[in-house]
């Protein structure tokens, strides 16, 4: 074979020198051929066109880092056996319809690097069996209709980096064996999700750098096949829409560099495929707790470069296959065993980076800190200062026992308390617990719920118990419980309300919150007190005011508008009904209900 390459090859070449004929096996000026590998060599040439006279049996044709500005029509015609032609790095600008009519065999096109705007319905015809076209780094504005409608084989599309303002809706026609699209750095204001719609085969997917902000409902329907999303650098998405993952089958999912402040779990949900989640650089404070339980496949997350504060006991419950948490760069103390399904199946584990408290919820962590791969970073402790800047694979086993130690939760003032009040009279209840990590402390209600830190009824941020003008039914006890890692404390109060007698009235609202009442106007004390109040007296008033006005101003408006309007029209019309609707957001304001928005005004 080789051989004869070479024979025909001098061959033509003498032919050249003889003056026949250009096409048939010779080697342009300026370019370098090499017949025994098939290819014609025009790099870095000058050249301000596409020169003439190739061999007809090149198979690579490289005229990279030339002056070339345009490609005329048909001017690869006769390469019947080119397989791969670079054309990156140049200055085209204009490529005439059907410039590569003829390279029927072609399967590689690069146009990367070069001034591109427009591409004409029709350069791509004629190209059966092209599988890698590279139209990146252009100035492409738009991708019009049925651009691309006869490359049935293409593969694989680079058309990033483009100035791509809009996607026509049928300009992906055709493209039935797509299986990727690459779409970085473009104008486009929206996710061209109908074009997308058409691309069957398509099986991955990267979209870098848009600036939209919502990753709307249904955004990628269609795409059966897809199973690698990417999504990266979008600096403004925060919202991912609860259905916007919704038709896709995903095994992979990147949603990297953007604005995210919570994990999308619903847009998640359905992904039981997902293998590879990677939501890394994005301002996420927390993994909550078993909420990922449906990604039943999933075995890598990372989340590097985070805000991560904590990720709850139970975050990764339900997902068997774990083999992978990414979580360097970000705020944790901790990471508890009782995070994953089952740390037997974690084999790498990057969570340096990290402010941890080495305490023994981190044990488990550093006697597993020879087998686990920390991917070359060890965690570092940063408190308590005995073992500051140490890494983990600095500590011997004998000193684990002594180091890496929790101090159990522990109320610290119990002595019994209990209070005897009279209805509308205002309690505390402290609960001051010690232990190290520093415990959580919560109080449990009479009716056995849990208090929260807001409402009548709350939990102050020492611990103290607060309940405001105390009523009959919030009689009984009230539990504190105090915990950390190592151990549970709990300790009761309780609380006896006396109800008041009839003349005496409750305790009413005003701009400062509960009043106590003075003594004139009494009031049905029994069924006022049980309900409760949803909104303190500032917003109500606010709301009221600010309702009201709003719904003066808007009648003002109108009242003047269709003044004018009646004056220039040089009829009067003496009436007018007006629909008023009121503001939503302004809660109980406005106009009250639906039938109260409408009234008839008379106009002179
Ligand atoms: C596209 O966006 C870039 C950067 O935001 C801007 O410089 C360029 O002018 C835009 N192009 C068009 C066509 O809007
Ligand atoms: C990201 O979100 C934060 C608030 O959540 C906002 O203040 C900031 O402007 C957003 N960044 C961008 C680039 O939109
Ligand atoms: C989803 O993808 C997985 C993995 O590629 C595949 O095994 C499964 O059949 C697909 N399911 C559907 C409904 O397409
Ligand atoms: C973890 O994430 C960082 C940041 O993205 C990356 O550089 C590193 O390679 C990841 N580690 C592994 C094991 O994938
Ligand atoms: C807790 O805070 C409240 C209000 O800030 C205060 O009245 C109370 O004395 C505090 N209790 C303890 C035990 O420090
Ligand atoms: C402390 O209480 C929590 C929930 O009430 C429980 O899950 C945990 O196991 C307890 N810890 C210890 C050490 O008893
Ligand atoms: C309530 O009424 C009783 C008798 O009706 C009276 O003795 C008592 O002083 C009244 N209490 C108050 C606070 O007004
Ligand atoms: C209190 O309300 C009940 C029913 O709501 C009513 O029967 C009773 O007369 C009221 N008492 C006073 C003092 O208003």
């Amino acid at each position: 074979m080789y051989v004869e390459s070479v024979v025909r090859w001098g061959a033509w070449s003498i032919l050249l020198q003889f003056g026949l004929g250009a096409s048939a096996g010779s080697c342009p000026p300026r370019c370098v051929c090499r017949p025994e590998a098939k290819e014609v060599i025009c790099s870095g040439k000058h050249l301000n066109s596409v020169p003439d006279g190739f061999s007809s049996d090149a198979r690579r044709l490289d005229l990279t880092h030339n002056k070339i500005k345009t490609v005329g029509r048909r001017q690869f015609s006769g390469l019947l056996h080119l397989q791969e032609l670079d054309l990156s790095d140049n200055i085209i600008s204009m490529i005439e319809v059907e410039a590569f009519q003829g390279l029927q065999n072609l399967r590689t096109l690069c146009i990367k690097n070069n001034r591109l705007k427009i591409i004409p319905v029709g350069v791509f015809s004629g190209l059966p069996s092209l599988r890698f076209l590279d139209l990146s780094q252009n100035e492409i504005l738009v991708f019009l209709d049925y651009t691309f409608k006869e490359m049935v084989n293409l593969q694989t599309l680079e058309a990033g980096e483009n100035d791509l303002v809009f996607i026509s809706q049928r300009a992906f026609f055709g493209l039935q064996n797509l299986q990727e699209l690459n779409l970085d750095r473009s104008n486009l204001t929206s996710i061209p999700t109908e074009a997308l719609s058409q691309l069957q085969s398509l099986t991955r997917l990267r979209i870098l750098r848009l600036t939209i902000s919502t990753l709307p409902n249904n955004a990628f329907r269609r795409l059966h096949r897809l199973r690698s999303l990417l999504i990266a650098n979008w600096p403004s998405l925060d919202t991912v829409a609860s259905n916007s993952l919704i038709g896709l089958n995903l095994t992979s999912l990147v949603i990297r560099n953007c604005n995210l402040s919570v994990i999308p779990y619903s847009a998640l949900r359905h992904l039981v495929y997902l293998r590879f989640l990677d939501l890394s650089y994005n301002p996420i404070t927390v993994i909550q707790s078993n909420l990922l339980g449906d990604l039943l496949r999933l075995q890598e997350l990372h989340l590097a470069g985070g805000s991560l504060l904590r990720i709850e006991p139970g975050a990764f419950r339900g997902l068997a296959y774990f083999r992978m948490l990414n979580v360097t760069s970000n705020q944790l103390t901790t990471l508890e065993e009782s995070v994953f399904h089952s740390v037997g199946n974690l084999q790498v584990l990057r969570l340096d980076r990290n402010p941890l408290a080495c305490d023994c919820r981190l044990l488990w962590v550093v006697r597993r800190r020879l087998r686990l791969n920390f991917d070359g970073h060890q965690p570092t402790c940063s408190s308590p200062d005995a073992v500051r800047q140490r890494e983990f694979r600095d500590f011997s086993e004998k000193e684990l026992p002594r180091l890496f130690t929790c101090r159990p939760a522990r109320i610290m003032d119990r002595r019994p308390q209990e209070a005897r009040v009279e209805e509308g009279t205002t309690v505390l209840f402290s609960c001051k617990a010690d232990g190290d990590p520093f415990p959580s402390i919560s109080w449990i209600s009479s009716h056995k719920n849990v208090v929260s830190p807001t409402g009548r009824i709350r939990v102050l941020p020492n611990g103290t118990l607060e309940v405001r003008y105390a009523q009959v039914q919030d009689s009984g006890t009230y539990q504190c419980l105090a915990g950390n890692a190592a151990g549970n404390d709990s300790l009761t109060v309780g609380l006896y309300v006396k109800g008041l007698p009839r003349n005496r009235t409750i305790p009413y609202l005003s701009e400062e919150g509960w009043v106590e009442p003075s003594n004139s106007q009494a009031a049905n004390s029994s069924a006022q007190m049980a309900k409760p109040y949803p909104f303190d007296a500032k917003t109500l008033i606010i709301a009221t005011t600010m309702g009201f006005l709003s719904f003066l101003s808007s009648v003002a408006i109108c009242f003047v508008f269709m003044f004018f309007w009646s004056q220039s029209k040089g009829q009067i019309k003496h009436t007018a009904t007006i629909d008023f609707v009121p503001r939503s957001s302004m809660g109980g304001g406005g106009g009250d209900g639906g039938d109260g928005g409408r009234f008839t005004m008379k106009l002179i």
